[in-house]
């Protein structure tokens, strides 16, 4: 059981899609998921789930709800094995509250500048975040990467977190068109198996995870 946000003050770099698959990977894998979107602007997860005809996984808006985070995180919890929040790319109380309530946190970050810009921010909030929630682990994962084996791009900030010391996935999450085409298609590259390395790339992110979680429980 954890509850699973996805995180990072940085816009589009797709905090939605890995809600999304991540949920669709847990529950392939015999696992009872809520997606939660918190994210009540943009409705990226809201909108996919309400046209998804193959979605494994259940889930909702976190409006509809009519209660606080922490009381809808605890209703959830009880319910579910896991819950994964897709959080908004700014920090107001509804992430505070959701960051505070989670096991993991899993911050996307996209190799250009302006993303890496965006870091320092993004840790900020998770470390205030866990002065006080003190389980909280955290990984980065890179997301929409170039495909060249030999990006430019991809090392510089493979070289900057490993400087930072920060952790991150092994597996990187390259920029493919059949990501985008399931999303449009309010589907995921699992389902659709419209892309052989997209699928491979969240099924390794996916074990990756797997492993996580484990290590916590024992
Ligand atoms: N690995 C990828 N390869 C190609 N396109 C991708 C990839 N990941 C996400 N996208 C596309 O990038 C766009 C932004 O993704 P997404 O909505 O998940 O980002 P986000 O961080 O949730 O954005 P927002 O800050 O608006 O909530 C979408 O069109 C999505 O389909
Ligand atoms: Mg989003």
């Amino acid at each position: 059981m954890a509850v699973i946000s996805i995180y990072s003050t940085k816009g589009g770099v797709a905090k939605s899609m890995t809600a999304i698959h991540l949920s669709s990977y847990l529950a392939n894998k015999g696992n009872k998921v809520f997606l939660l979107d918190a994210d009540q602007n943009v409705r990226t997860c809201s909108d996919w789930l309400e046209d998804s005809t193959d979605k494994n996984f259940d889930g909702d808006d976190f409006n509809s709800f009519d209660a606080d985070m922490i009381d809808v995180i605890n209703t959830l919890q009880k319910e579910y094995d896991h819950v994964v929040i897709d959080n908004k790319g700014s920090n107001d109380l509804i992430v505070s509250e959701s960051l505070m309530c989670s096991d993991f946190c899993i911050s996307p970050i996209v190799p250009q500048d302006n993303d890496i810009k965006s870091l320092p921010r993004t840790l900020e909030t998770i470390h205030a975040t866990r002065d006080v929630n003190t389980d909280l682990q955290y990984k980065f994962l890179i997301q929409k990467a170039d495909t060249h084996a030999f990006s430019r791009k991809n090392k510089k900030l493979l070289n900057i977190l490993d400087e930072l010391e920060l952790d991150r996935f092994e597996t990187v999450i390259k920029r493919r068109s059949g990501f985008d085409v399931a999303m449009e298609s309010n589907s995921t590259v699992l389902d659709m198996n419209n892309d052989a390395k997209a699928v491979y790339e969240i099924n390794r992110f996916g074990q990756e995870i797997e492993r996580w979680m484990e290590g916590k429980e024992h």
